[in-house]
């Protein structure tokens, strides 16, 4: 893991303060770099509706999209939980070259939208 990436993932560990998690009170940080350098966090925001809710990953990729970060211009996205599967279709969208997370056993891994989910849909 490189120095960045390190540092992504420590940002990431910080933003989980921020996670709007009263139901499940499982705290989800994410953060975003792009290969210009910004950096974009996000948490999971969760409703009283639960299906409702959106994940830390989806908000920190929002939020780069919301300025207009586009497919292919992320480096690496790091987050403190292992991502769902839904969040691994968005890494593929995006384009991610890296991404970095924190493993149930306490372990960090870093792989790629690929290794994550293989064979993705194609529209
Ligand atoms: N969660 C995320 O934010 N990212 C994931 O990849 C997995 C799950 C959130 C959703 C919900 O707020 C909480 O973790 C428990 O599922």
């Amino acid at each position: 893991m490189t120095d960045a990436d390190r540092e992504l993932l420590e940002r990431a560990d910080a933003a989980a303060a921020n996670a709007y998690a009263p139901y499940s009170e499982f705290h989800v940080g994410a953060a975003v770099r792009t290969r210009d350098g910004r950096i974009f966090e996000g948490v999971n925001v969760e409703n009283a509706a639960y299906p409702l809710g959106i994940c830390g990953e989806k908000t920190a990729l929002a939020a780069a999209a919301s300025a207009g970060v586009r497919p292919g211009e992320i480096e690496a996205l790091a987050v403190n939980a292992s991502p769902c599967g839904g969040c691994r279709q968005w890494f593929h969208e995006f384009g991610i070259d890296r991404v970095i997370y924190r493993q149930p056993d306490g372990g960090v891994a870093v792989t790629t939208p690929a290794e994550l989910l293989p064979d993705t849909f194609e529209l």
